[in-house]
């Protein structure tokens, strides 16, 4: 079964916003640990690849002084991103990683959070991201792998988002094949502890919405019968999720 990709315009730019709003303490976090490996010269131009609502271009542009191009081909998620207002030194832009509409070497970093998976041609955006970067600049990855499992706490009530995972997440071994296919090489894996909700309510609340792209895989009734067993467990104080888990940040250049 090849899985077909996500439409970001059907169901994820309603929700996604509020499903995976991310506290400004781990905002801040997230941008420590992306100065730790950026050139120390400002401004940085950074490449927001996959920018969807716009979780972070406002921040990047803010700690690294921009400019902030995010590049996205949904116009749900762009529009999303646009709506909270005009950011000093960010724009959003139509596009993808197939094309990316910006000049050769015009950026000092790259980042792709949880986008990367999404490109229907790996290897073609990897040219792309090596042509748009600017020499000694940086690729950030912040990707999920499918041979570096996290185990998120809620696939026990939709068991088949695992084999999905599988499909949709490439491994560790072949994104950095990808990558070095264009003269870009891992520098650093960074695991990052990320605080995904601050309270179980919130944990769930926000899985209701189910602004995970892997849940639009799933059928109405997988659906259906997932959210009626993570109720009964809930009812029986048997959830127990955690508030934290691993991120993993790929780190080329
Ligand atoms: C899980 S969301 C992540 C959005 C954002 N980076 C964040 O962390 O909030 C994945 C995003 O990748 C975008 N995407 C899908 N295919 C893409 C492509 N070929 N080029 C660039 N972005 C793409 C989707 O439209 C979606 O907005």
């Amino acid at each position: 079964m090849t899985l077909k990709a996500v439409d970001y315009d059907r169901h994820q730019h309603q929700v996604y916003a509020r499903a995976r709003a991310i506290a400004p303490d781990m905002l801040t976090q997230w941008m420590d640990v992306f100065e730790g490996v950026l050139p120390a010269r400002r401004p940085l131009a950074v490449l927001d690849l996959g920018s969807g609502t716009g979780r972070f271009a406002p921040a990047l542009a803010a700690r690294f002084g921009g400019p902030v191009t995010g590049v996205e081909p949904s116009d749900g998620m762009r529009r999303t991103a646009e709506a909270q207002g005009a950011t000093p030194g960010v724009r959003y832009l139509a596009g993808g990683a197939s094309a990316i509409p910006l000049d050769d070497g015009s950026v000092d970093a790259v980042l792709m959070f949880l986008s990367f998976h999404h490109f229907p041609d790996k290897a073609l955006a990897a040219r792309e991201i090596a042509r748009v970067l600017a020499p000694g600049g940086r690729v950030l990855l912040r990707g999920v792998f499918s041979d570096r499992p996290v185990g998120e706490w809620y696939v026990r009530f939709f068991p088949r988002l695992e084999e999905i995972g599988r499909q949709l997440f490439p491994t560790l071994t072949a994104t950095t094949e990808i990558f070095a296919a264009v003269g870009l090489k891992p520098i650093d894996l960074i695991e990052v502890t990320e605080t995904y909700s601050a309270s179980e309510a919130e944990a769930v609340e926000k899985l209701r919405l189910k602004g995970i792209s892997t849940f639009d895989h799933l059928t109405e009734a997988e659906l259906a019968e997932g959210f009626a067993a993570l109720d009964r467990a809930l009812e029986a104080g048997d959830l127990h999720i955690p508030m934290t888990g691993r991120s993993d940040l790929l780190v080329l250049g």
